[in-house]
């Protein structure tokens, strides 16, 4: 079995710093990944900052000729009412969790130095924690997500042996409008997700709206629930502020299948928590393993 990134199951940390950056010159991927890779490993052993790099799947094939079975996010996802989920994939994914802002800070700012001038950043998101586990709108996240002893096999590749303890995460930003969400009563917000709001109480069968966000994302294949390791978070300030999802999974295709129920591509109904938060960006990276990740340092 090969090693997972410590950094996808390093849990309570409450600072998080997260960048997506694109290559300046295509033929510095090789160095410039090195360069990441390096660091990360150096980093994960000596400052006690969890750092989970991505690669784009393609530019992760075309460096290694491994197929990894996972696709960029390259088209947008429509549903109802000209709803789209933006496809905005980049090519390396750095996610930096710490115990304090000032550790994710310093290490961000250091990784993007050693690769100035041949990757610049596209996105970068400051995540933090809000009342203990909960979401901006005050709802729990996390309630179903698989517990600690089912997380790696929920989240990572196991075969081929090549790919083993490598994953494939989603990272999608959702800008909320908690004006308009707060702006609702209790019960209507818990149906807007389908769980009731302190205590995170799923709502029976016959009572679950079909737009819960719950009934949107539950997704089963005949009676096989397919389950996913989420590690999304709050981001923003007070004018700017959402949800960063981040998922891993083995199994590219059941987030795919969220998404297109989320936006109502396959039935027509969208989730309703849409008509209240906003992705704004979208993009799937391949996680390497720990072993994938040291051949890629010594790479170049
Ligand atoms: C605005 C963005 C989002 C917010 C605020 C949000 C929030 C929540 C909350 C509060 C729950 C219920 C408690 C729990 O089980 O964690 C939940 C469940 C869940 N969400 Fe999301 N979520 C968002 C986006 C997404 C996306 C993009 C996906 C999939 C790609 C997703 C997948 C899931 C899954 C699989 C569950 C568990 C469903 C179950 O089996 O009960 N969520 N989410």
């Amino acid at each position: 079995m090969g090693l997972p990134q410590s950094g996808i199951f390093a849990l309570g940390t409450s600072a998080h710093s997260v960048v997506e950056l694109e290559l300046i010159d295509p033929d510095a991927a090789p160095s410039c990944l090195a360069a990441i890779a390096r660091f990360a490993l150096e980093l994960n052993t000596t400052n006690g900052v969890n750092l989970v790099v991505g690669i784009r799947p393609s530019l992760f094939m075309r460096l290694t000729d491994i197929p990894v079975m996972a696709e960029d996010f390259s088209s947008p996802i429509e549903g109802p009412e000209a709803f789209s989920m933006p496809a905005t994939q980049a090519d390396i994914w750095l996610w930096f969790a710490a115990g304090s802002q000032d550790r994710a800070f310093d290490c961000t700012r250091k990784a993007l130095s050693l690769v100035s001038g041949i990757a610049k950043t596209v996105r970068a998101t400051t995540g933090w924690t809000y009342q203990g586990n909960r979401d901006l709108t005050g709802f729990i996240d996390g309630t179903e997500n698989p517990p600690a002893a089912e997380a790696s096999a929920v989240a990572l590749i196991g075969e081929p042996a090549r790919l083993a303890g490598s994953s494939i995460a989603l990272v999608q930003r959702w800008r909320h409008d908690l004006d308009s969400f707060s702006s609702l009563g209790t019960a209507e917000q818990e149906r807007v997700f389908g769980r009731t709001k302190p205590d995170s109480v799923e709502f029976d069968e016959d009572r679950m709206p079909a737009d819960a966000h719950v009934a949107r994302t539950s997704l089963k294949v005949g009676s096989e629930s397919l389950p996913i390791y989420r590690r999304s978070m709050p981001y923003g300030d007070a004018a700017d502020h959402g949800l960063l999802f981040i998922a891993f999974t083995h199994d590219q295709g059941r987030i795919a299948l969220m998404l297109a129920s989320m936006a109502g591509e396959t039935d027509g109904v969208r989730d309703a928590l849409t008509h209240f938060s906003t992705p704004e960006s979208g993009a799937y990276y391949f996680v390497p393993s720990f072993e994938l990740l040291e051949e890629i340092a010594a790479g170049s």
